[in-house]
């Protein structure tokens, strides 16, 4: 095993502690971002006139040879290293000797780390937009396809009033909408670099700090190298909006799950999206619904657990920070895959008519409409709620739906109640009656796909 310490110990590290504390097996994803820091450190170097133009153009050219190596198979490249920097170290050694034991001039593996950690998180922030992006078409697409399909809404998972599918699409549409502007948020968070900051007091060679940050892609400098390497604020930040946008996808998941079950049928789950059963022949399972909807657990657990791991840590880099990257990583992945695979899953749903007329004919839905009808005609709200209960259970012992009340039966209820009620009893004018900013009247949700259009520029 190398390590980059040593010469201060008389007996070697015990093989159990060292399996226990290296952590290159899930760091090694960081190479391609500790080369290029390096490779920016070693330009502040020759600045400094720690390198000569020689010596860091042999760096550069063996930073980029290694990295090239590391692109083919990065699994045969580590030899018993303790961490993705001790590897590329070591590596830049083999290849250059005494020269390349240079590099390490001016930094710490504490200042290094987190700018490796911050670029990682910058990188994973523009992956996720782009997938949040293609989700919002696909809620978006899907919305437009049923502009003029009623549904029914839930309160407590009752039947309460009808609305147009296309509104409950554009209500995820708003959950992820704003997933989009966190993420936006861990991005800027994490766009400060903290290389320079060295093991926590900063560097005795006035490396170019705002060189770095350029060469890096940074927006600028970290300006406190204590907080620089103990502060994972924009780790968490990530790990947040991952756990928000993980809860809503698996609302969403958890909808699919209950619409194309066949108690309810409302959806069919594209067969590229569901899977079948080894023993029950007839099945067609929303598995990939029903996984991002446990996934989303272990992603809500990386956000307590790095907290839990954070809180008690005094200034400023402790060991226990390297656990970050195992909730980063794994947080990272699981949001990425989730939404991919429902912005590709939405576009398959396809919706079921007769399952959908089916439960809009049942629970009553246009009795607040009934209500709201009374009121209207100068009956007091709470008063038009008692009557209105009444019409329902009679109308409910007998069997029957509201709208096949004859107008006598009404007006044993209330003889405000005249002809024009029925035009009042339908799914459409019920709908349509929500012309409020927000409400699910077509015209208000037409509105709010234009300003989707402005919003976005599609
Ligand atoms: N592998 C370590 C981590 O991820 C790198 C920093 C090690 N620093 C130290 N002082 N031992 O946190």
């Amino acid at each position: 095993m190398t390590k980059l310490w040593g010469g201060r110990f008389k007996k070697p590290f015990d093989d159990d502690a060292a399996r226990f504390s290296y952590s290159i097996q899930s760091d090694k994803v960081l190479y391609p971002y500790d080369i290029a820091v390096n490779t920016a450190h070693a330009l502040a170097l020759m600045g400094a006139g720690i390198l000569t133009a020689e010596e860091h153009s042999k760096i550069t050219n063996a930073l980029a040879k290694i990295k090239f190596e590391m692109d083919q198979c990065i699994d045969e490249m580590i030899q018993g290293d303790e961490d993705i920097h001790s590897c590329v170290e070591r590596l830049l050694i083999l290849e250059l000797g005494d020269l390349g034991k240079k590099i390490h001039t001016g930094k710490s593996r504490n200042d290094q780390v987190i700018t490796d950690t911050r670029m990682f998180v910058k990188d994973r922030c523009c992956t996720i937009l782009d997938l949040l992006d293609a989700l919002l078409k696909a809620l978006y697409t899907q919305a437009a396809a049923n502009i003029d399909r009623i549904f029914p809404g839930f309160t407590h998972f009752q039947t309460a009033q009808p609305v147009l599918l296309a509104h409950h699409f554009l209500a995820y549409f708003e959950q992820f909408e704003r997933d989009l502007g966190r993420f936006r948020q861990a991005y800027k968070s994490a766009d400060l670099c903290p290389l320079g900051s060295g093991a926590l007091a900063g560097n005795n060679y006035g490396l170019n700090r705002e060189l770095i940050a350029r060469e890096l892609n940074f927006s600028g400098v970290t300006r406190n190298s204590m907080d620089a390497v103990a502060d994972r604020d924009f780790l968490i930040e990530f790990l947040s909006a991952s756990a928000l946008c993980m809860t809503h996808l698996s609302r969403l998941s958890e909808e699919l799950v209950l619409w194309s079950s066949p108690l309810i049928d409302f959806v069919t789950i594209g067969d590229e999206f569901t899977t079948g059963s080894s023993i029950m022949p007839q099945k067609k399972n929303p598995d990939i619904a029903e996984l991002i909807r446990g996934k989303s657990g272990r992603v809500l657990g990386n956000l307590t657990g790095m907290l839990a791991t954070i809180k008690a840590l005094p200034l400023t880099y402790n060991r226990d920070l390297q656990e970050d990257k195992v909730f980063l990583f794994d947080s990272a992945a699981t949001v990425t895959d989730s939404l991919r695979c429902m912005a590709k899953m939405i576009p398959t749903l396809t919706f079921n008519p007769a399952p959908i007329a089916a439960a809009l004919e049942k629970g009553y839905i246009l009795a607040t409409d009934f209500a709201d009808y009374l009121v209207k005609r100068g009956v007091p709200f709470r008063e038009s709620h008692e009557i209105t209960g009444q019409v329902v259970l009679y109308a409910e012992t007998h069997g029957r739906p509201l709208e096949s009340l004859s107008l006598d039966e009404f007006r044993q209820f209330s003889t405000v109640i005249s002809d024009d009620v029925y035009a009042v009893l339908t799914l459409e004018a019920s709908v349509n009656a929500k012309d409020v900013p927000g409400g699910t009247a077509k015209r208000q949700v037409l509105n709010q796909m234009q300003h989707i259009k402005e919003r976005f520029q599609w």
